[in-house]
């Protein structure tokens, strides 16, 4: 014991590389729950930036053991390119393990997200194109290849077979593409079979037994809650479960083992690909633009400008629920620096009606207005603050009426992209 979950309460981004980090140092295992290389978590230390994708940031933690668990989906092209980046820069990677039951993203996966994208024209999620969701349709069709099946050719074989007669028969006469062979795949798969086995484990065992030990467990969460596939603004989704449980699933570790579930949240918005977002900021020349520039909002994976807008306590509320959060880490509150009024979003209203919770709906959600409450803003210069006597009254005001409205305490503040730029009001491991 303990287990404790990293989850991001908005639509990602929200500094889950960051609060990662932060805890690293202090805990033995980080393990990578859920989602793929769609992720890109960002850790900046000393300076130096670093931007993981498929592997959990906290391989940069040197005492900890970095896992990607089962419910990852893992390309091992993308796997094998970003260990060999951070070998270059002189991180060690040899320690990582993976677990035999992740499944793989095959190439035909790619193809197929592209192409599906295509095909549904003005319906389109905005996918990252890396071939996530088709990787998870297979997996919960029963078509998916896994990480132990590169250790068994026939085995390996049969799956791809099986995998792509139904494949091609859609890359051909639906999308007009060429047909995929079972000699390509096999092949792609197995030349990365040596490379991958020391890696190779039971990662449910290996982490059970490390909790068994009173060691720390850190399940780092992809995506995050609303592009959860059950809980999220569906269909405009990612297609695995960020959330809490997702995360106890996608480490094999029991809920009941499970200490804190911390969500990281913005103190603001921000989103990347289609779909609702009822704070968005529409004004080009103004606070969308402003939000976006100071606060950095490029797509680390895809290199896309993200959707802006105000914090929105309704959902961080309803993240509190399905998530069971005991903490939020609140993150870039020094962005609103400079910002004489900042809205917060209190209630909706959807077609002349106040909703103080989530409306049910996806067409209520659609439809629905922010109802704002308003906060004064500050000018001093945040990013030094350590404690929350160090920042100014009205920042400090602005944190504790967001805590009161979001369903949980505010344990920690970011007030930099740097390790240390943290207000910590409670330890997150221990308190
Ligand atoms: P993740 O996907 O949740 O890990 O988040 P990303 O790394 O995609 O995006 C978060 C960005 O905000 C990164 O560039 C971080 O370095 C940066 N960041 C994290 N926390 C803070 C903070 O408190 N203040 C500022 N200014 N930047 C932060
Ligand atoms: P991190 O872990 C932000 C979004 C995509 C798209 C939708 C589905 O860095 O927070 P997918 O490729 O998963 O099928 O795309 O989900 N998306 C993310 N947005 N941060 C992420 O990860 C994301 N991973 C997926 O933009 O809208
Ligand atoms: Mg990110």
């Amino acid at each position: 014991m303990p287990a404790i979950a990293i989850v991001g309460a908005q639509w990602g981004d929200e500094g889950k590389g960051k609060a990662t980090d932060l805890l690293g140092g202090r805990v033995d295992y980080v393990v990578k729950p859920n989602g793929g290389n769609n992720a890109g978590h960002t850790v900046v230390v000393g300076g130096e930036k670093f931007e993981l994708k498929l592997l959990p940031a906290g391989i940069l933690s040197p005492n900890a053991v970095p896992v990607i668990g089962n419910g990852v989906v893992v390309n091992l092209e993308a796997l094998f390119e970003e260990i060999d980046g951070l070998e270059s820069r002189g991180q060690r990677c040899d320690h990582l393990r993976i677990s035999a039951n992740a499944h793989l993203v095959a190439p035909y996966h790619q193809t197929m997200d592209k192409v599906t994208e295509r095909f549904l024209g003005k319906r389109a999620i905005g996918t990252t194109g890396r071939g996530i969701g088709p990787t998870y349709m297979d997996k919960v069709g029963r078509l998916g290849i896994r990480v132990q099946d590169v250790f068994d050719e026939s085995i390996l074989r049969q799956k791809i077979e099986g995998a792509l007669r139904q494949k091609n028969e859609l890359l051909v006469k639906l999308y007009n593409r060429r047909a995929i062979t079972v000699d390509e795949i096999a092949e792609y798969f197995l030349s990365y079979a040596e490379r991958l086995r020391p890696m190779v484990v039971d990662s449910t065992i290996l982490l059970n037994d490390a909790l068994d030990d009173g060691k720390v467990v850190l399940m780092e969460g992809g995506q995050a809650t609303y592009l959860d596939v059950d809980h999220g603004t569906y269909p405009f989704v990612t297609s695995s479960n960020p959330t809490a449980g997702g995360a106890s699933v996608g480490a094999g570790i029991g809920p009941t083992r499970f200490t804190r579930t911390i969500g990281i949240v913005k103190a603001y918005t921000t989103r990347v690909g289609a779909g609702p977002f009822p704070t968005e900021l529409f004004d080009e020349d103004g606070m969308g633009t402003r939000l976006r520039t100071v606060g950095g909002e490029f797509g680390v994976n895809t290199g896309r400008p993200r959707r802006t807008g105000w914090y929105d306590a309704v959902m961080a509320r309803h993240a509190t629920r399905i998530n069971g959060f005991t903490d939020y880490f609140l993150t870039k509150l020094d962005v609103l620096t400079g910002i004489e009024q900042i809205p917060v979003c209190v209630a909706y209203d959807v077609d002349g009606v106040r909703h103080d919770e989530m409306p049910m709906t996806q067409t209520e959600f659609h439809h629905a207005q922010p109802v704002f409450e308003y906060f004064d803003g500050w000018t001093e210069d945040i990013s030094g603050a350590r404690t929350l006597d160090d920042l100014p009254a009205n920042a400090r005001d602005y944190v504790l009426a967001l805590e009161k409205m979001s369903g949980t305490r505010i344990s920690a503040i970011g007030v930099g992209p740097g390790r240390d730029q943290v207000v910590q009001v409670r330890d997150l491991i221990e308190d």
